[in-house]
């Protein structure tokens, strides 16, 4: 009786979900403090957690799964490094830039946001990295900055010749790059978590909201979105992105890298200099009827509201769309598929292709199409439109009710009166 308790108790704290960790990790975390508390009853050791909140950071101190080291996944890393240059330092900036990491764990992910921002020659006065974790152990180890071969996978390993000293057998990270770095021990789903906290152009949050349950997921993504700048950039885990499909936020173009900015709907690029903070001009959406999909001139007419991108991929992606215009939609497929293998993120080229695949008669593979636009762009009103009817066809009003209602949504707030 007193595990589940216990489980329970950890959910509603920190939001862990047993089912995602398996009871056996919960069942051992408590079997072991109890060992060092010398307790043998587990309601006896259930009461103590209910009143110590020393002993509860303990027993959380030992459940948490704090797997993770530097540069991991690299994609993001380099998408984030690819950001500051094209669009923080190509704008004028007058403000430091400010990041967010959480959770951080033992430190590995903020300080290799620290080695990025120190490779694309930003010096620490105009950045400012908050790092957070809900586990006070590993706030300590990250303060101390001193790691073993596992925080180094991977083949290119040059960052730690440049920015580690060797002791024994650990590497020590120079302070030149852990002054950059301001550790903080914090529950994110704490409800002052907020408090105090100026707005950060980028949060990463990876491989948390894997430990969750759903409304808990939810609810850790409004209190991140509450933390973002309104064009800011969030980082999530590549198990964690579906998260975001009902919400204002729009893919880099980046392979796999699991970055979002925030779309006060306008264009999506994101290789232009960005104008931060300032309001943004809504993005017109609103050429298709939400029970009438549109012929693909009417598409070609209204092309400069989808396609902001420059250089090669916009023009390949404008010939594929004049191409199906033509009626050659055989040839306009495969120039969206070539453009879908360099950049598997365009929205537009998938959506093109739900347009030839419908057209086809191929309906489940326009929407199959259709759903990857819209999850790469939850605002695209006419992929959304699309789905609405197909799912009527389908006779799932249900669902085309929800994409109907969204669909509506996007247009309300691109004509200003949503
Ligand atoms: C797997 S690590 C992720 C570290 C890093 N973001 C990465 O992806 O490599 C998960 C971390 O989440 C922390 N954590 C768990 N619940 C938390 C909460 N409610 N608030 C803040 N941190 C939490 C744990 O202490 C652990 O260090």
């Amino acid at each position: 009786m007193s595990l589940p308790a216990i489980a329970s108790l950890l959910k509603q704290h920190m939001g862990l979900h047993s089912s995602t960790v398996g009871s056996g990790t919960i069942s051992q975390a408590v079997e072991r403090r109890m060992r060092d508390c010398g307790i043998n009853d587990i309601g006896d050791y259930h009461n103590i957690i209910s009143q110590s909140e020393t002993e509860l950071n303990e027993l959380i101190d030992t459940v948490v799964i704090p797997e993770t080291w530097f540069y991991r996944d690299r994609n993001p890393f380099s998408a984030f490094s690819d950001w500051v240059r094209h669009n923080w330092l190509a704008g004028s900036a007058h403000t430091p830039l400010r990041i967010l990491s959480v959770p951080c764990s033992t430190g590995e992910e903020p300080y290799t946001l620290a080695m990025c921002l120190a490779d694309c020659g930003m010096a620490a006065a105009d950045t400012h990295i908050d790092a957070i974790d809900i586990s006070s152990t590993n706030i300590e180890r990250a303060r101390q900055a001193r790691y073993g071969n596992n925080s180094f996978r991977g083949g290119d390993l040059r960052f730690r010749d440049r920015y580690f000293e060797s002791v024994g057998t650990r590497f020590q990270l120079t302070d030149a790059i852990r002054q950059r770095v301001h550790f903080e021990q914090a529950n994110l789903l704490e409800q002052d978590f907020s408090t105090g906290r100026a707005p950060y152009h980028v949060i990463f949050c990876r491989n948390l909201l894997i430990y969750f349950d759903r409304p808990t997921q939810h609810q850790a993504i409004d209190r991140l979105e509450q933390l973002l700048t309104s064009d800011g950039i969030l980082f999530l885990g590549h198990s964690e992105t579906s998260l975001l499909l009902e919400r204002p936020f729009s893919a880099l173009e980046f392979p796999r890298c699991f970055g979002f900015r925030r779309a006060e709907k306008e264009s999506r690029t994101d290789h232009a200099p960005a104008s931060r903070n300032k309001p943004k001009a809504p993005r017109k959406r609103d050429r298709l009827p939400v029970t009438a999909p549109l012929p693909f001139a009417e598409v070609e007419a209204g092309k400069e509201l989808h396609t902001v991108e420059t250089g090669d991929n916009d023009v390949l992606l404008q010939k594929a769309f004049r191409l199906a215009d033509q009626g050659h939609l055989d040839e306009a497929a495969r120039h969206c598929e070539t453009l879908l293998q360099q950049h598997a993120l365009q929205a537009d080229a998938h959506y093109l292709l739900g347009l030839i695949r419908e057209a086809a008669g191929n309906s489940a593979e326009a929407e199959r199409m259709f759903r990857r636009t819209v999850y790469l762009d939850p605002t695209h009103y006419e992929a959304l439109a699309h789905l609405s009817v197909i799912c009527r066809r389908q006779g799932d009003s249900g669902e085309a009710r929800r994409f109907h209602e969204r669909a509506a949504r996007v247009q309300r707030h691109n004509r200003g009166t949503g």
